[in-house]
């Protein structure tokens, strides 16, 4: 069933990565708890949802000829726009005009396929490193949370799980002290500047050093920090689709000025691994809602951040993931 939220069906969402959708692919992706299917014709990537509407086969299970997608089932053939133009029990019969698909806008933005099940009521999230030379693009995940996205965004905002979560990767039990910073609300979302974190390696040269780090969130789903030491900037941001009830797929871009000649597989290592530590945790919280009245958890002055945007979710109206 579809998740009725306003805020997210008026919001694009990540459903393939560009690169892997070869020409003439199909692959089935799901959002919102709606099968969709993502097929690459001669004219560009489609967003359609997963069902032929002769007798809802899933037309991921097609195939793509002619710039034309194919229903495994009885070979109904749907063109681009997601007309069907041909049946093939019935080859000199018009299909009638009920017989298109629901086609869902898309977008491609940062090697990403976007799209909206319901009206687009805003853009897509910024990443300004993407076009700067400056910078060098390393994608990663998607990683899967068996949870809801505003858990899986607030550990991604949170800097106190560092030592304990991440110990000897970007933490250290013997440094668990945050500094005190601030936390806003913006009109676009929430921000929180320069937080001091003492980290064993942040920038694989292998000194300790203190960094700054400061902390987005640019969607209700979609959150950035940007790591500085000196003239270094590590930047990343999580984009995360609303898969289901009980799923969340996290899509992340890592940008940074620095150390191009790491091989990126060695950077993507590291992420997957620092990923593969928060999983646990982040499964495991209960209530899998994140509460946005305040009372209902703990919170500490290093939680500003965490305390921001939940007040910023409950300013939106969101409903899915929260309570
Ligand atoms: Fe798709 Fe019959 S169900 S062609
Ligand atoms: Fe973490």
């Amino acid at each position: 069933m579809m998740i009725d939220d306003p805020v997210l069906l008026g919001d694009w969402h990540v459903v393939a990565r560009a690169s892997e959708l070869a020409p003439s692919s199909v692959r089935p992706a799901r959002l919102l708890g709606v099968d969709i299917v993502v097929w690459r014709g001669e004219d560009g990537i489609q967003v359609w949802d997963d069902l032929c509407v002769h007798r809802g086969s899933k037309l991921s299970g097609g195939r793509v000829r002619d710039g034309c997608l194919t229903c495994p089932y009885h070979g109904w053939t749907y063109d681009a726009q997601g007309e069907c133009v041909r049946i093939p029990a019935h080859p000199a019969q018009k299909p009638p005009p009920r017989a298109h698909t629901n086609v869902h806008p898309v977008k491609v933005a940062y090697g990403l396929v976007w799209t909206c099940l319901g009206t687009p009521a805003g853009e897509l999230p910024p990443f300004p490193e993407w076009d700067d030379p400056s910078y060098r693009n390393i994608p990663c995940g998607p990683y899967l949370f068996r949870a809801l996205g505003p858990r899986v965004i607030e550990n991604f905002l949170d800097v106190g799980h560092f030592p304990f979560v991440h110990a000897g990767y970007l933490g250290d039990p013997a440094h668990t002290e945050i500094d005190d910073y601030e936390a806003v609300i913006t009109p676009t979302g929430v921000i929180s500047r320069d937080i001091p974190i003492w980290q064993p390696d942040p920038d694989g040269t292998g000194q300790s050093a203190k960094v700054l780090y400061t902390y987005e969130a640019l969607k209700p789903l979609t959150a950035r920090f940007t790591k500085a030491q000196g003239e270094k900037r590590f930047t990343m941001i999580d984009i995360v689709t609303p898969v289901d009830e009980g799923r969340s797929l996290a899509w992340a871009i890592m940008a940074m000025n620095y150390a191009f000649d790491v091989p990126a597989e060695k950077i993507v290592l590291f992420q997957d691994e620092v990923t593969a530590q928060d999983l646990p945790i982040v499964e495991s919280q209960r209530p899998e809602l994140l509460p946005l009245d305040l009372q209902s958890e703990l919170h500490l002055r290093s939680d500003r951040t965490a305390i921001a945007y939940r007040k910023w979710l409950r300013q939106l109206g969101l409903k899915y993931g929260t309570s």
